[in-house]
Parts: structure tokens; sequence; C-alpha cells
């Protein structure tokens, strides 16, 4: 496999691999420091980023590499120049793209007309990277028998609830998206696909309407912002009625199993879809699933270039 465009793009013995290898540079970030000496790396951000931004710049420096970072409007692209030409030009200068905009069809694009791994570092369809970052932390807090845990996801059926089902799917485990009906539910083909790919790993897949009942022994907790990078201003009010019965509070922690922990990919907004109590208290895992992004974009980076990544 030449790109990582989207979550589905990857089997399980490519999610075990590449955590396996992020666990290791978790360990020692500079144990393959020569991996990309003397070459660069394209970082091209449409979008804002905090971490992905810096997971994918501090990766590439410890894989030897330098990272050239390049904001959405700082390309010829934005001046009538094509997807096609830009990927075949960057392709001649980076050893890899990471990539984050808004339409899955641009990345896809990069990726059809790139002779160099191109990474999807969000889109709003998707965002394969963070999932990585979440099932190492998944794996650090659970091990590997997830027999009988469920997973659950709260809130907007976006581009991460596309992601934390299609990876549920990919990991054979028990997954849930806590959504409201109709408008703000996942995609109905995200959705079949997923439930196609469980059908080979055993993964069980729920779509639920009923924030309590999918709470209720829950192993983990995630959300994510109801209002994501580039959703219209004027859903706001409308967005913020339909989601609030899906906000992860404590009364919604109480529901779940004893050992259970809260995620969040990040930017978090506090008394949206999560209580400060919830985010800061003691269950909260946020901060090391940040801290994974870089261990996981340095293993997809490492293992990507090599061409060692199998796809599904
Ligand atoms: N979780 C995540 O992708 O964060 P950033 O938007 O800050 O990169
Ligand atoms: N759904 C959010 C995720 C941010 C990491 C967004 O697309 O803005």
């Amino acid at each position: 496999m030449k790109d990582l465009l989207r979550t589905a793009d990857l089997s399980r013995d490519d999610v075990e691999l590449l955590i396996s290898t992020a666990a290791d540079f978790a360990a020692d970030p500079l144990r393959a420091s020569s991996a990309l000496a003397n070459r660069t790396v394209a970082i091209y951000m449409t979008k804002p980023s905090t971490r992905t931004r810096l997971a994918s710049e501090t990766a590439v420096a410890h894989l030897g590499g330098v990272p050239i970072f390049i904001r959405g409007d700082e390309l010829q692209l934005g001046r009538g120049e094509t997807i096609a030409d830009t990927a075949r030009i960057i392709s001649g200068y980076a050893s890899a793209l990471i990539v984050r905009t808004f339409a899955q069809s641009d990345v896809d694009e990069l990726g059809a007309y790139s002779t160099i791994p191109v990474i999807n570092a969000l889109t709003d369809d998707d965002h394969p990277t963070q999932l990585l970052a979440d099932w190492i932390t998944i794996r650090e807090t659970f091990g590997k028998d997830i027999a009988g845990r469920k997973f659950v996801y709260f809130g907007d059926g976006n581009n991460m609830s596309h992601a934390w089902l299609t990876m549920g799917a990919i990991m054979g485990a028990h997954v849930v998206a806590a959504t409201p009906e109709g408008k703000w539910a996942p995609d109905a083909d995200v959705v079949a696909h997923a439930q196609e790919i469980a059908k080979e790993t055993g993964a069980t897949i729920e779509i639920s309407h009923d924030a309590h009942s999918a709470a209720k022994n829950a192993s983990v907790i995630y959300t994510d912002v109801w209002m994501s990078m580039g959703d219209p201003e004027n859903d706001r009010a409308e967005k913020m009625k339909v989601l609030a019965p899906f906000a992860v509070n404590s009364d919604l922690m109480k529901l779940a199993v004893d050992d259970a922990v809260f995620m969040h990919c990040l930017p978090a907004h506090r008394g949206e879809e999560v209580s400060a109590d919830v985010i800061d208290g003691p269950r909260s895992i946020v901060w090391r699933e940040a801290q994974h992004r870089r261990t996981t974009i340095q293993a997809l980076l490492y293992h990507l270039v090599r061409g060692e990544v199998k796809g599904r």
C-alpha cells in the first residue's frame, strides 16, 4: 500500500505492526533517527491543527528528516494549479506528503498523482491517524483481550465517528456510535462498509440514538467536538440542541464499567460535548492519547516509506 488515504485502507495486521512500532518509538523516540536522513516530508494543511501538526513535524525530526510545513494559502494550488500537477511537484522533492483538508476526493487525487506516500491527516470524512493513536492507547489500557468490552463514541456523526466505527471493525471490537438520528448520524455508506469489514473480523457495529443505553457497561466513552472545522455556523444553535443528550458528563460515566476510561481526540470544548470534571478527572486518558499522535505518525511514516504497510 502506497498511501494511507482512509481508515478502511488498513488491515488488522497493519494496525498491529504500526502500534507495535509506535510503542518502540514511545520508549525510544530516536531509535530510527536516520530513517529519513537528508530527506523532507511535506505537511500541507488547509485547516488548523495543534496535535497533528506538532506530532507530524516532531515525528519527521525524530526520524532524521526535515518537515516542510505548507499552509493552505501558500501553494499555487490556491491560484488554479491542478492537484495533479501539485502532486507531481511535491513527489519530486519530498519523501512523503501529510495532508489535512476538506474534501476526501482531494486527498484521493493527491494520492493518485503522487509517487510518494500520501497520508490523510483529517478530511471531512475521516481521520485515520487519530485512530492509530486511539488504538495504541486502548491497547495500553486494556491489553489485547477486548472480548466483552464495548467502545462507544458519543456525539456528532462526523469524520471521527466514521473513523471510530471503521477502526473498531478492523480490530474486531464491539463499537458503538451513539448519535442523533438524521442529519448528524454517521453516513450510511460508512456504516455499511464497517459492517462488511466486521463480517471478516468478528466485530460488532452498533448505531444507537440513546446515550444512556449506549453508555451502559461501556469500557471506553469517547467524544469529539460538536462543531467541526468547516461546519456551517448557521447549524450551531440546532446542533447544540440536538447533540445535548449525547454530552459526556459524570452521570453518563457512572453507567460505564468500573475500569472505564474517557477519550477525546481534542480539541475539547468543556461544557459542550464533555464536562470539565470528566475530561480533567481520573478516568480521562486524553493526554496520553494525544502524546501517541507522535508515536503513531512516526511509525506510519517509518513503515509507509519502506513499503511495509500491506493494506486490506
Ligand atoms: N486530534 C487532532 O487531530 O487535533 P488537531 O486538530 O489539533 O490536529
Ligand atoms: N471532528 C473534528 C475533529 C478535530 C480533530 C473536526 O473535523 O474539526
